[in-house]
């Protein structure tokens, strides 16, 4: 068998077209231009990457960006002084701030501190409940991503068995909880969790007609565990010798499935753009206020 491959850059680039064209639209109608403010504390050389790329998909949109670079050691408080500010700029619309962060800070206070109404990145207590509830704001970056991917190659997911690996509030339960909405908002799957205490794992990955893996180890996903025909979406960024890999062994799981997104220039690129995506809503509902 030979995979379709799921290409997320040819993907994230149309939508960053259509983007472009509603970032002018509300430009030119309401004179707000959307903003998103980066958050980076410290200097982790891949949030480094992640940022600067973030950034510079604003630009090819139209949107402006801000990026305010803390060192290591800040207090908490200083931090959230920071988010505070920017919550009241009414020239900032969305707000961002990379994880990891230092082990001093803690992450659920500095998320819970960003208004809802900014919080693109979904991560936001009343965000997580509205997705859950089914009735999303601002949608999950990459979860979202690779819903989009699934619809956009018209890869079926109504009544589908999606096994999603990893249970993470980023990835893992934010898109098992979209594949099991109602569509179209959601995949009408029928969704199973596994995670690192899930007992038959290869027996339960193997019932996968899609499976999402996001465990964050390295080329996990064997051929052996999958059945014939799977399609494949590769959250997984992981650093190896040899370069970037996903959670999947892309060389042998290839060859089984009927698609896959490859590492890198699948699912990453369309975390941004869904990124984007919520910048404009949040720009929207504040120009609507
Ligand atoms: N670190 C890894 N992924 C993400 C993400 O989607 N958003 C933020 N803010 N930090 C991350």
């Amino acid at each position: 068998m030979t995979a379709r491959v799921l290409n997320g850059n040819t993907l994230a680039k149309k939508l960053r077209e259509e983007l472009q064209a509603e970032v002018a639209n509300l430009t030119a109608t309401t004179g707000v231009k959307p903003c998103l403010a980066a958050i980076l504390v410290g200097s982790n050389p891949a949030s480094e990457v992640y940022v600067r790329n973030k950034r510079s998909d604003c630009e090819k949109v139209g949107m402006t960006s801000q990026l305010h670079v803390l060192d290591e050691t800040i207090t908490q408080d200083d931090l959230l002084q920071l988010i505070d500010r920017l919550n009241s700029d009414p020239l900032v619309h969305g707000i961002l701030c990379q994880l990891p962060l230092p082990k001093h800070i803690e992450e659920q206070t500095i998320l819970d501190a960003i208004t809802p109404l900014k919080d693109v990145d979904a991560f936001h207590p009343e965000n997580v409940g509205l997705l859950v509830q089914g009735r999303p704001r601002f949608l999950p970056c990459t979860p979202a991503g690779c819903h989009i991917i699934l619809k956009d190659a018209g890869i079926e997911t109504a009544g589908k068995h999606v096994v999603v690996l990893g249970r993470s509030e980023i990835v893992g339960k934010p898109m098992a909880n979209i594949m099991l909405q109602k569509a179209p908002a959601g995949g009408d799957a029928t969704v199973t969790i596994c995670h690192s205490r899930t007992k038959n794992l290869s027996e339960i990955i193997k019932q996968a007609d899609i499976l999402i893996a996001a465990i964050g180890k390295p080329k996990f996903v064997t051929a052996d565990m999958v059945k014939e025909g799977v399609v494949v979406i590769d959250v997984g960024i992981n650093r190896i010798e040899t370069g970037l890999v996903g959670d999947v062994d892309y060389e042998s799981v290839a060859p089984k499935s009927t698609a896959i997104t490859p590492v890198p220039g699948g699912v990453g690129p369309m975390t941004r753009a869904v990124l984007l995506k919520n910048t404009l809503k949040a720009a929207q509902i504040a120009a609507k206020k």
